[in-house]
This record gives structure tokens, sequence and C-alpha cells, in this order.
């Protein structure tokens, strides 16, 4: 049975991502419930109600279960377990097995292999023995946390063997990946949903820039080959049914110099890289995950038209000033989404633009027009 409009939906997790499934939620006439400790979180305001409690809060877990008709999540460092206690009494997607995976590099990683798929070649680096059994591994690599790295944090590269050990210092002796660096030719990602039943409907495939190891730049659509896009298309599937998934998932692909797709990573959650289905789809990427838990169809995936996403950084709050957004505003092709958050720091995402175009060269050009006049 689906679960309709006037219901009320749970959110584990307060930031962007929730706020923007709450906004799409409430659209559609369902209330939301927010658990984030944090009690300025972006979604929590938006919210019908906002629970500033921990994630492994009983009572406040208890108080989900009892209000919700089902419970999903925006973020996949919630802990495992707490999805695992709900899913007792409430419906719960994604699973807690899915997010345990997505959780944890080194799992990840296996499992895009377990499933046939390409990814760059990798070692698990989890003591100070597996440093000194590395000798043999393709340099230049990259060592990365297994767990809690985003945004190009936990990562170091490693040009040789002998700048293994002290990589492996510097991010605490945790249990870490090494990965070969790829020659990329470029960064893709497909932003999917699966529903209840199997059935898989693909957004548009999205091109990334990366700057400083955080999401710049996404263009849609990407200027790569229908044969590689397949490609993609198909282990991004591949992916969905292997963890049964129920909901919005995003993976992201190096695109390799010698033409080969390699899955990177995944998120069991909508992607930053899909925030330009909020302008430029039929259907936004936080509507599909409001259907997919609900138990309806997809709505369309298709494109309106070109677009270019610009992430804003708190780096263009320089000492707390504030962008001349009147100067972007003016802009019509340009569509200005701000997540409420009241501190900028440098690299913490505080916003996005969508720029429309008749073609993408227009849309870049709007893109470039916009970073110059917001450039502190
Ligand atoms: N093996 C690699 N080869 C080339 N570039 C890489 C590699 N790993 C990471 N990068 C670059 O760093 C960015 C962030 O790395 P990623 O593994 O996606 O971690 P996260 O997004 O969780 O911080 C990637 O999008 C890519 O630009
Ligand atoms: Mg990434």
């Amino acid at each position: 049975m689906a679960i309709l409009p006037g219901s009320t939906l749970g959110m584990l997790g307060g930031g962007q991502l929730g706020r923007m499934f709450v906004t799409a939620a409430r659209t559609m006439g369902y209330d939301v419930i927010v658990l984030d400790p944090d009690p300025g979180s972006p979604a929590g305001g938006l919210a019908s109600e906002h629970l500033a409690r921990a994630y492994d809060d009983p009572e406040a877990l208890d108080y989900l279960a009892r209000h919700c008709a089902v419970v999903t999540t925006e973020f996949e460092n919630i802990p495992a377990e707490t999805l695992a206690y709900l899913a007792r009494s409430v419906a719960v997607h994604p699973s807690a097995d899915a997010l345990r995976i997505a959780q944890h590099r080194r799992l990840e990683k296996e499992f895009f292999r377990a499933q046939g798929l390409d990814t760059a070649n990798f070692l698990a680096i989890e003591s100070s023995a597996d440093v000194d059994d590395a000798s043999d591994f393709a340099f230049p690599a990259i060592l990365k946390t297994s767990t809690l790295g985003y945004d190009g944090k936990g990562q170091v590269v490693c040009d040789r063997f002998t700048d293994l050990a002290a990589a492996f210092e510097q991010l605490g002796s945790k249990p870490c990946v090494l990965e070969q660096r790829i020659d990329l030719a470029c960064e893709i990602s497909v932003v999917l949903c699966r529903s209840l039943d199997g059935e898989v409907s693909c957004f548009p495939i999205a091109e990334n820039s990366h700057a400083n190891g955080i999401l710049d730049v996404t263009r849609v659509p990407a200027s790569i080959s229908r044969a590689l896009a397949d490609k993609a298309i198909d282990a991004a599937s591949r992916i969905a049914d292997g963890l049964d998934y129920c909901g919005v998932l995003a993976i992201e692909f190096f695109i390799s110099t010698n033409n080969r797709a390699l899955v990177n990573e995944m998120a069991p959650r909508p992607h930053n890289s899909g925030h330009y289905t909020l302008d430029a789809c039929v259907t936004s990427q936080f509507e599909q995950q409001v259907r997919m838990v609900c138990g309806l169809p997809a709505g369309s995936c298709r494109l309106h038209g070109p677009v270019a996403m610009l992430n804003l950084l708190g780096d263009l709050w320089p000492r707390g000033d504030i962008p001349a957004w009147d100067d972007i505003l003016e802009l019509g092709q340009a569509k200005l989404h701000l997540y409420g958050k009241s501190e900028a720091r440098p690299g913490r995402k505080m916003g996005h633009i969508n720029c429309l175009g008749a073609t993408l060269e227009d849309a870049i050009v709007l893109l470039e027009k916009v970073r110059s006049r917001l450039s502190p």
C-alpha cells in the first residue's frame, strides 16, 4: 500500500539534503519529522517537527517509529544500528545493510568488485604490517580513511611507497584503503532511484568538476560517449539491484584517459551532483526520494534543458560579509538555493545555483558570469 499525502515521514539527518527533502515532501502534502541533534539544522526549521536529539536516542527513535509511516535518511553516517532498531517497528528505506556498506570504503569497493564492476586498484591498509606489504602496489596512489571521509577529507596522496607509512600515521593509523591514482579524463555521476519492487529510473548523467576535493561544478548533459554512458548506467543499476536498494542512490565514476568507467563511490541518498534536477528536470531527486520511500512510482527523470550547477561554499562569505544576491537574482536563468546555515566556514556547502541555458555552452557562460559576480 502506498503512503499517501497527509501521512508523516521521518528523516534521519537535518542537513541541506534533508532540507530539500522536507521541501519536496511538504509541497506534496506530507508532514516530516526530522531527527538531528543540531538545534539549528537546515532541515529542522522547515520540518513539521524537529527532534533535536542524538541519532541513537531510543526515546526519539521510538517517537519516530510511532508517528511516521516510513523513515528515510539524508546522511550515510547515521549509525546503521539506528536504522536496524527502527526497522523492527517501522518501514525504513534505504536499509541498514545498504548504509553499512556505503559507510565503509573497503566494504564498498569489495561490494563493487563482487558485482563484477571495475574500480581503481586498491589495497586495504589497516595495520603497519599492511603498510610493509604494499611495496608492490602501483604508485602514485591515494590513501583514504575507510570511514567518515567526505569532500576530499581523510585523504593523503602518496607519490611513492616510501610516503605510505607517514600517510597512514597522518590519518591516525585507522583502517584505510590505498587506491591507485587514476589519470582522469573526467568524473561523472549517476543518480538513480529504485522502487520497492525493483524498478530503476536514472536521471541524465552529470559531469562533475572538483576544486580541492569538493564538488565545484556539475554540467548536464555530460560530454561522454553513448557507450560509456550506457556502461555507467548499467553499473549503477547493478549496484542498486545488488543492494536490493529502495530510495535515491548516487554512484560516482572516474572516466580514465584510456576510456574506462571506474566506479569510485556511492551515496545512499540524494547527491550534490543531482541538485541540478531541482530546476532542470520534471522531477527532482528529492521528490523521487519521497516517491520511492512511499511506495509510489517514480516521476519522470526527463531533462527540460541543459544546466550547469555551481556550488556555493562558505569562502564566498569572507569575514561574514553576505554575497551580493541582488546581482545574482537579476539573472532570470540563474536559480539560487540557500541552505539556511547561519555560520559560513571555508569549504562548507552553503547553497548552489542552477544556471539554465538553451545550450550547455550558454549555461556555462551564465555560470561563469555568476561566479565572477560572487567572487569576494
Ligand atoms: N584514485 C583517484 N584518482 C584520481 N583522483 C581521485 C582519486 N580518488 C579521489 N580523487 C579525486 O578526489 C575527489 C574526492 O575523492 P572521493 O574518493 O570521491 O572522496 P570523497 O568525495 O568522499 O571525499 C574525487 O572526486 C577526485 O576528484
Ligand atoms: Mg566523492
